[in-house]
């Protein structure tokens, strides 16, 4: 069973090495009273520099010159969610920040302090070795962190939780921070425990098909390492370049690939959680039959770091498909599209291993702002879909994919449509779907709703939604649809220049109220961060919701993890044990 080690590269900031240790030689005040700090959109200025420390801004990986495109929009303003600090959890202080470098063995890289004289780091303009730690990749949340630590292993994280948990500090734990809900920053001062050092992947057993690695672990990094075996993660997503094993778990994420492999709940084996306490919940096996009892290692998937830090995961690696197609098709209805996905099952059933739509409001997005793309198809069309096959026969596949080619052309389901003719051609194919998300940041603010509905009925809330804001706001507000639609998951998103209140009213809780009325759920695949803490009563009953609340009671007594996410206030406030009472 042939097994590698194999530990990442991290470049660090040399100037967060000198803050730390600035830090531990000069007495400073730290935190400070940071009042009623406010989740909001980060200033222009700010916006860009967080641009410029984003991993996936890579032009040869997008081949898009995003430093140009980026420059001509900017124009965010104003502020969303007012969530108030809670009074109850401590403040860092220089003995917790010279504690934190003592769990980290010493090493300075391994504790980043904020670099600005202000505690409102974020709005002097300066530059902040916290700003990454502190604001998403959309850059609309930000916290006011002065601490970062990024532990080596699973002893040292234990340590930092255990310090935390005595001196009743507040936690984000933190992958690659590709996170949409707000979930992977702090909402305030929190602690950030970035798991990015954390980047061994421990073993490969081909025999198996079973992966182990530590949270850190970038998934691209992954999947390359698993290709050179024959094998694939069974986990695929635009922020593949930069968000982390752990954080994909945590979140539950699901992406490109969910039709061929289902969710990550029966694709990760076994995880070590790092406890709010500190103590180490090995729950670690590469079983694929266990019936011992609660699968406690479900709790933490999807848990979005409220109940546990992951520091290991045994994941599922398939063999690859050695034969991959790829077609775009152009369809005059979505009501076509859902024909399309009929008939696609049908016929290309085993080999079927994606299928995505967007609409032309999308596409239009793209071309404007990526470039190198091109329009695929002669004519535009109202709705495109990404059909992708895999499978290991290329001759039984590619007669399959051309049986199915002819029936929806001679039944006329597609107006147009094209097959990628060699990988690169693919990929341009591929882009113009997984990069949406990329043009929509480019393109300034949006409001990102991610939703499963009733796969027939699921654009009726785009054109209703669409029908709703036009009369206020106009063309200048777009409403596009596009989405996972062999999975019922619609990522509905309203682009305009700057987020407004009064935008905001429009939409919400109109689009919850909607979901719930379908019975749909606010959180397909994203999670419910801190953008959607409140609303996870649309898509839970009160019983569940209180459930939960008492799982969070058993395993964060202290509600120190990742707090204001998920939960609602209420149910956080009910689960916390009283301080007489620890
Ligand atoms: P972060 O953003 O750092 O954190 C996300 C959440 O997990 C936070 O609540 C954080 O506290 C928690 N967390 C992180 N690491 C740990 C850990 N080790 N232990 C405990 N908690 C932890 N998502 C999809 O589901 N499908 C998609 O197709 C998809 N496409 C995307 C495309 C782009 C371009 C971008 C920017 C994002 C996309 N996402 C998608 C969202 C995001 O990439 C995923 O949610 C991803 O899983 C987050 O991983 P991360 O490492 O960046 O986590
Ligand atoms: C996607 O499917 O492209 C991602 O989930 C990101 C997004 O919703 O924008
Ligand atoms: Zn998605």
């Amino acid at each position: 069973m042939p097994t590698r080690v194999v530990r990442v590269k991290v470049l660090f900031d040399a100037r967060a090495r000198i803050a730390a240790l600035l830090w531990l030689v000069k007495p400073r005040v730290v935190g400070g009273d940071l009042g009623q700090a406010t989740v909001r959109v980060v200033p222009r200025d700010l916006r860009r520099r967080v641009d410029e420390l984003d991993a996936t801004h890579d032009d040869e990986e997008c081949g898009c010159d995003w430093r140009h495109t980026c420059a001509s929009h900017q124009s965010m303003g104003g502020a969303s969610h007012v969530i108030a600090r809670d009074g109850r959890y401590g403040e860092v202080t220089e003995d917790d920040v010279k504690h934190f470098v003592r769990c980290v063995g010493g090493d300075a890289a391994g504790v980043v302090v904020s670099t600005s004289a202000t505690a409102t780091n974020l709005q002097d303009g300066g530059g902040d070795a916290l700003d990454k730690y502190n604001v998403d990749w959309m850059g609309k949340y930000h916290g006011r962190s002065r601490v970062a630590v990024l532990p080596k292993t699973t002893e040292e994280l234990s340590a930092i939780m255990a310090r935390c948990h005595a001196r009743n500090l507040a936690v984000v734990p933190q992958g690659g921070n590709t996170g949409l809900v707000g979930g992977g920053v702090p909402a305030h001062d929190e602690v950030v425990v970035n798991l990015g050092r954390m980047n061994a992947i421990v073993s490969i057993d081909e025999d198996a098909g079973v992966s182990v690695v530590e949270a850190g672990v970038v998934l691209e990094e992954l999947e390359s390492a698993v290709r050179a075996r024959g094998m694939t993660v069974p986990l695929d997503l635009g922020a593949k370049g930069k968000c982390q094993m752990g954080g994909c778990v945590s979140t539950n994420a699901g992406g490109l690939r969910l039709l061929r492999y289902g969710s990550l709940r029966g694709s990760v084996l076994g995880l070590e959680v790092v406890l709010a306490n500190g103590e180490v919940l090995d729950l670690l096996r590469t079983l694929r039959k266990d019936n011992t009892g609660y699968d406690l290692k479900q709790l933490f998937i999807g848990a979005e770091g409220t109940l546990g830090i992951v520091t290991k995961i045994a994941i599922l690696t398939p063999r690859a498909p050695t034969n991959v197609n790829v077609a775009l098709f152009g369809l005059d209805s979505f009501a076509s599209c859902v024909e399309l996905l009929k008939l696609a099952r049908g016929r290309l059933g085993e080999i079927l291993s994606a299928f995505e739509f967007f609409d032309r409001e999308s596409l239009d997005l793209v071309l404007e702002q990526l470039k190198g793309t091109r329009d695929p198809l002669a004519k535009p069309c109202p709705f495109y879909v990404v059909v992708e096959t895999s499978g290991s026969v290329k001759s039984h596949d590619n007669a399959k994919l051309q049986a199915f080619l002819k029936i929806v052309k001679n039944k006329r389901v597609i107006v147009d449509g094209v097959v990628g003719k060699d990988e690169k051609h693919a990929f341009a194919l591929w882009t113009l779907r997984e990069r949406i998300s990329v043009a929509l940041k480019y393109a300034g603010a949006v409001y990102k709703y991610d939703i499963s509905l009733p796969t027939a009925r699921m654009y009726n809330l785009v054109t209703t939604l669409r029908a709703r804001l036009a009369p206020q706001f106009g063309s200048g507000v777009k409403v596009l649809g596009y989405g996972h639609l062999g999975d019922g998951n619609l990522h509905l998103n309203i682009s305009c220049a700057e987020y407004t209140d009064a935008l905001e009213r429009a939409i919400e809780p109109f689009v919850y109220e909607y979901t719930r009325d379908e019975r749909g759920s606010v959180s397909a695949e994203h999670g419910l961060g801190i953008m959607k803490a409140e609303e996870i009563i649309y898509s839970k009953d009160a019983k569940a919701v209180e459930l939960m609340g008492a799982m969070k009671r058993a395993l964060d007594p202290r509600g120190i993890l990742n707090p204001y996410k998920v939960l609602p206030a209420a149910t956080r406030a009910a689960a916390l044990v009283p301080m007489s009472k620890l």
